[in-house]
């Protein structure tokens, strides 16, 4: 497991990712979705495990689920199981807000 660090504080991290809008950032390698609910934040990898659309535009309903945009398939957004459509499920990445910055954690292998 690889693990970042973004930012050195967070009430940088708490501005740099706007409530609900799913950004992009790239770790070593690896593109990943992060998305910010209140103090909770859930990354995910960037492209649909359907047909493949940017999850970029994703929304959120209030059962804690990732919408995509193109089919409206729903993800659950803590353990990325597909909800609702036929598909694998996403792969989610673990993102924990400390004092330090945001700490995501990657496996080897992506
Ligand atoms: S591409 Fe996401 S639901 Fe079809």
């Amino acid at each position: 497991m690889k693990e970042f660090t973004l930012g050195t504080k967070a009430e940088d991290i708490l501005r740099l990712f706007p409530e609900g809008r799913v950004k992009k950032v790239l770790l070593g390698q690896v593109e990943i979705g992060i998305l910010r609910k209140g103090n909770s934040f859930f990354g995910f990898e960037l492209f649909c495990p359907h047909r493949g659309a940017s999850l970029l535009t994703a929304f959120t309903n209030s059962s804690g689920e990732l919408i995509c945009p193109l089919h409206e398939y729903r993800f659950d957004l803590k353990t990325g199981q597909v909800k609702s459509g036929s598909c694998r499920d996403l792969k989610t990445y673990s993102c924990k807000l400390t004092e330090h910055g945001l700490v995501i954690s990657i496996p080897e292998n992506q």
